[in-house]
């Protein structure tokens, strides 16, 4: 549903939008309106009543009975409306259809982590399919994220050892960028996700696929490429030689690094290990927060990504 009702807003692909922009116009229209009407009257009085001469004087004024009914009567009226048309609202976006398809989603430093009903997990990448409702059930590893995407107007912080949820339907297929919006360290602005409407149909694939486009038959470090963005490891390693919160890629192969536990050739065992085991040897003049990866990439996807690491000379 496109419902593009509200001015300054991205275009509403939820299907909770329109009645999130229906209150936000209403209450910017009403803010609008008075905010003219009191400058307005306030320049005009300003004048018509300046002081003209030394001799002008303020003439004693008591108060105007029927004038603070009216701005004591019309503002609770608004009020009561703005309510109940925000109320509606409200838990229309708190309470999920029964039929909705529940999505746990469980938030790291720094990337989104999703799981499906059938145990397919995806990192950062949350496909969906159109024209159903999808519940997410949310909760954190560590610090206070939140998870946000503007287009569906729906935000929830995502929260240590309390689960949250939220739910959303988008009904033409699309991607729409979910952002951390609780400030959560060093790389909480790269902590971004997509969602991904997908057609019922391209959905169902999908799922059956493991949660992963079909990238065999691709040369291995192509596929490590592709895996190195799906399984998040750009938001904290680069491939052009810059330092975000891990070491870079570039070049890595090969070298002999300083680790904690002593010196250590990065090769296929090393990168390996750091992948299903961070801690095991962490990278000297880098913090110790690299998630494991353990259950989450199969050895076929970690021999990929090595060979793209190889590749990155
Ligand atoms: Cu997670 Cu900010």
């Amino acid at each position: 549903m496109n419902t593009d009702r509200a001015i300054f807003m991205p275009p509403a692909a939820s299907t909770s939008a329109a009645g999130v922009d229906d209150v936000f116009t209403f209450i910017n229209i009403i803010v609008l309106f008075f905010f003219l009407l009191v400058i307005s009257l306030m320049t005009f009085f300003v004048i018509k009543y300046r002081r003209k001469s030394e001799t002008d004087t303020t003439p004693d004024l008591a108060h105007n009975t029927p004038l603070e009914i009216v701005w004591t009567v019309v503002p609770l009226i608004l009020l009561i409306v703005i309510f109940f048309i925000g109320f509606k609202s409200y838990m229309d976006m708190r309470l999920a259809p029964h039929s909705s398809m529940q999505i746990n989603v469980t938030a790291k430093r720094w990337m989104w982590q999703f799981q499906y009903p059938n145990g397919v997990s995806a990192i950062n990448d949350l496909v969906i399919p159109a024209g159903q409702p999808v519940r997410l059930v949310m909760n954190s590893e560590d610090v206070i994220h939140s998870f946000y995407v503007p287009d569906f107007r729906v935000k929830q912080d995502v929260i240590p050892n309390r689960y949250t949820s939220l739910w959303f339907q988008a009904d033409s297929p699309g991607t729409h960028t979910v952002f951390c919006a609780e400030y959560c360290g060093t790389s909480h602005s790269n902590m971004l996700g997509k969602v991904i409407v997908r057609t019922p149909d391209e959905f169902q694939q999908w799922l059956q696929n493991g949660g992963i486009d079909d990238i065999s038959g691709m040369p291995l470090a192509d596929q490590g490429a592709i895996l190195y963005k799906a399984k998040a490891c750009n938001t904290c390693h680069t491939v052009d030689g810059s330092v975000l919160t891990g070491p870079t890629w570039k070049g890595a192969f090969g070298k002999t690094i300083t680790t904690d536990k002593g010196p250590a050739v990065v090769d296929e065992n090393y990168i390996h290990e750091s992948i299903v085991d961070p801690m095991a040897k962490v990278h000297q003049g880098f913090a110790p927060v690299m998630p494991t990866y353990k259950g989450q990439i199969t050895d076929e996807q970690i021999t990929a990504i090595i060979e793209y690491i190889r590749s990155l000379q």
